[in-house]
């Protein structure tokens, strides 16, 4: 079966002022919207919560992709799902038992994912890939937008898209950090079949037709996948 590529703009680069206008304007153009969750504490940067998501998630059918940068993630992470989150992805860093927190998110009623910060091996985690729904790579240090794609990070995504190959696992390959129209086509090429995206949709002039740029220089690889 042909796939075609998720692509989810990231929030954190909109006005925050003015989040739900923001998200209507990718709204038809993109697949999912990506919310990073920071809470200064796994990350030092502070973000937005549940609060947030429970008002914005009222404001449009865009399915939401919650990225949890927070520690005790057992604790908070069944909240989002039952606020109505699509995917709910937290971190490895953050987790002792990730397979039993994807089972409790699926039971919440959301998809799971499972990120892999910058300098954190994918290795010991792809034994886990049969239980979750996404599999987040971050292609830079989980904290901040606006950052440099990290190239090096390919490594982990082939690593993983064989091992999906390998199983016929149906599992969704995000990429997280500096994917613009200059990197999406690589991350794709190494088997990357979601792409979030920040900067280059937010700091755009029309965010939409940023979507739609990037879809298409990735959707050719991702066919192929
Ligand atoms: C950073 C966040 C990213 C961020 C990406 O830790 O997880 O989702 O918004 O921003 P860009 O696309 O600007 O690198
Ligand atoms: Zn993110």
């Amino acid at each position: 079966m042909e796939s075609s590529p998720i692509i989810a703009p990231s929030i954190l680069a909109a006005d925050f002022a003015r989040l739900a206008d923001e998200v209507g304007a990718i709204e038809g153009a993109a697949d999912w919207v990506h919310v990073d969750v920071m809470d200064n504490h796994f990350v030092p940067n502070l973000t937005l919560g549940l609060p947030v998501v429970e008002s914005l998630r009222k404001a449009t059918t865009v399915p939401f992709d919650v990225h949890l940068m927070i520690t005790d993630p057992e604790r908070w992470a069944p909240g989002y799902a039952e606020a109505g989150a699509y995917n709910v992805t937290f971190h490895a860093e953050a987790c002792d038992d990730p397979v039993a927190l994807a089972k409790t998110l699926r039971a919440a009623g959301s998809k799971a994912g499972l990120a892999i910060d910058r300098d954190t091996p994918v290795e010991p985690y792809l034994e886990m890939l049969p239980f979750v729904d996404t599999l987040l790579i971050m292609t830079i240090k989980a904290g901040f937008g606006g950052q440099k794609f990290l190239p090096e990070m390919l490594d982990k995504v082939r690593d993983v898209r064989r091992r999906i190959a390998a199983g016929g696992l149906e599992v969704r390959l995000e990429v997280d950090g500096g994917i613009s129209a200059d990197t999406i086509e690589q991350a794709a090429e190494a088997g990357a079949d979601a792409f979030v995206a920040g900067t280059a949709v937010y700091g755009a002039d029309d965010p939409a037709a940023a979507v739609r740029r990037l879809r298409a220089l990735a959707a050719p690889m991702v066919a192929g996948q």
